[in-house]
């Protein structure tokens, strides 16, 4: 355990005696590991653009179309609850290799797909790829950045999952042709819609092969005992003075656990360590506050409430483009303003834009089979939906991956990483799946009353239950676990 001067040290030599080289070299392997994060954008999104051509492709029901979108989903899920302890008994490196494998086998294999079965096969077998991506990239990052750097490093990730969600817009956009047909534009005599899966495999190349020339995680190599390997890469990457110090608050933080198991996950709140349900709760709230009901259906949700192709469009386009820029505000200030003062604003700002979206959705009045939006609710709701947007961006978004990164004890953390991250992708699961059900059966504008009390309850979950970790090197937090544990006990 670390004491308070070696907190002071570990910062110190963690952040504070960074050069400009070593600068470069920790972005460098930052940005390889967050490219996994613009595959999870970029393979989540893009399916947005063929879903109606491969629904006449293999003339599949709602029902079956619906499951071919949601398994995907289902394999984030699964990826995301065993990443974690696979990169504990393999290293990070080798599990992020496993990944881009997956990611180009799966985007070939569904883009050439000749049955719905095995399009369904391998879109949940991209799902894998994705969880495990999802996983993997805050873990390494957290553990291989300078604590006064680790929150901007760690966000991102984001950034790439929002380029990605941009890429796979514009991409799927482009490859449709200007009739917007995905099923009739051929492309060296293949439809559109098989281009748009088959292109992931640019990305999935350049992040295995980026994978390949990134060391290994300090943590992982101290947890295997190859402690000169561990040496020479905090010195390398982040230029750490006291390498000795750093390298034996590491192995003390591991409390000489070789691999953390189910059971060390147990503990006095309803059976789990509360630190667990921290990490759960999260994850849960990024979800419950409905932003993928915007970026999975957006096209659709302008159009459902009356506006024209060409406008729900261009409206997904700016979205897209708010949640990328947005991201910045994260990076900059998340390390200066501190995680919990951010979710804290988050949660506030979402609130009052979903509150906005829900009373002007309630507005939309049916004539027939159109639904209008009369003004000036047309205008509130994008207004709402895009404030709702800013906020999620510039908070939730990034800081929830930072939190999960770097929440967890240095043992337990690979194990409890995936089980949050899974729960994340529960969460979207059910949100994605139920949207539009719900949606039907009591309107859009009750559904966004619903992610508006989440979003509400979100601020009183960071307020109550949320440890501040801002600044601490990741071995500090072995204790500032015990204190939490403590506190919530
Ligand atoms: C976060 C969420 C993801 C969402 C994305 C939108 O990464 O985890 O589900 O699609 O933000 O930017």
């Amino acid at each position: 355990m670390t004491d308070e001067h070696s907190t002071d040290e570990g910062r110190k030599s963690g952040g504070g005696a960074m050069g400009s080289a070593h600068r470069g070299k920790v972005l460098g392997v930052t940005i390889s590991a967050a490219l996994g994060g613009l595959l999870f954008g970029f393979d989540t999104s893009v399916i947005n653009g063929a879903v109606d051509s491969i629904q006449h492709t293999f003339d599949l029901g709602s029902a079956a179309i619906g499951f071919t979108v949601a398994i995907t989903l289902i394999g984030c899920a699964i990826g995301a609850w065993f990443a974690g302890q696979l990169a504990d008994a393999w290293g990070r490196k080798p599990v992020m290799v496993l990944a881009a494998i997956l990611f180009v086998a799966s985007s070939i294999a569904s883009g050439l797909a000749f049955a719905d079965w095995f399009l369904m096969l391998w879109r949940f077998i991209g799902g894998l790829a994705i969880g495990i991506a999802s996983v993997i990239a805050p873990a390494y990052i957290g553990e291989i950045a300078p604590a006064k750097l680790r929150g901007a490093l760690s966000s991102l990730q984001q950034l790439a999952i929002t380029l990605g969600i941009f890429l796979a817009l514009l991409s799927d956009a482009a490859l449709a042709g200007s009739e917007g047909n995905a099923m009739r534009q051929l492309w060296f005599g293949l439809p559109a819609w098989r281009w748009m899966l088959l292109v992931g495999v640019i990305p999935a190349l350049v992040y295995g092969i980026l994978s390949l020339s990134i060391p290994e995680s300090p943590q992982f190599l101290v947890r295997k005992g190859r402690k000169d390997e561990a040496r020479s890469v905090v010195s390398e990457v982040t230029g750490a003075i006291d390498i000795d110090r750093r390298i034996s608050e590491i192995e003390e933080s591991l409390e000489n656990a070789s691999r953390a198991r189910y059971r060390d996950l147990r503990g006095t709140a309803l059976g789990l360590q509360p630190i667990l349900w921290v990490g759960l709760g999260m994850a849960a709230f990024q979800q419950l506050v409905g932003i993928n009901a915007i970026f999975y259906y957006s096209t659709t949700l302008w159009k459902s409430v009356g506006f024209s192709s060409s406008d729900s469009f261009v409206t997904s386009v700016i979205t897209s483009v708010i949640n990328v820029v947005l991201t910045f505000v994260a990076i900059l200030f998340v390390d200066r303003v501190g995680r919990k003062a951010l979710l804290l604003w988050g949660s506030a700002g979402m609130f009052v834009g979903l509150v906005l979206a829900s009373v002007s959705f309630s507005q939309a009045h049916m004539s027939g089979k159109t639904v209008t939006l009369p003004e000036p609710w047309g205008v509130i709701a994008l207004i709402g939906a895009n404030l709702f947007v800013i906020f999620f961006a510039a908070t939730w978004g990034p800081v929830m991956w930072v939190v999960l990164g770097e929440v967890f004890p240095n043992r337990i953390r690979g194990l409890g990483l995936g089980i949050a991250a899974a729960c994340n992708w529960v969460f979207n699961f059910l949100v994605t799946l139920l949207f539009p059900v719900l949606s039907q059966a009591v309107g859009l504008g009750w559904v966004y009353a619903g992610f508006a009390l989440f979003a509400a309850l979100s601020f009183w979950f960071v307020f109550s239950a949320l440890p501040e970790v801002t600044g601490l090197e990741l071995e500090d937090k072995t204790k500032l676990e015990h204190l939490h544990r403590e506190r919530t006990a």
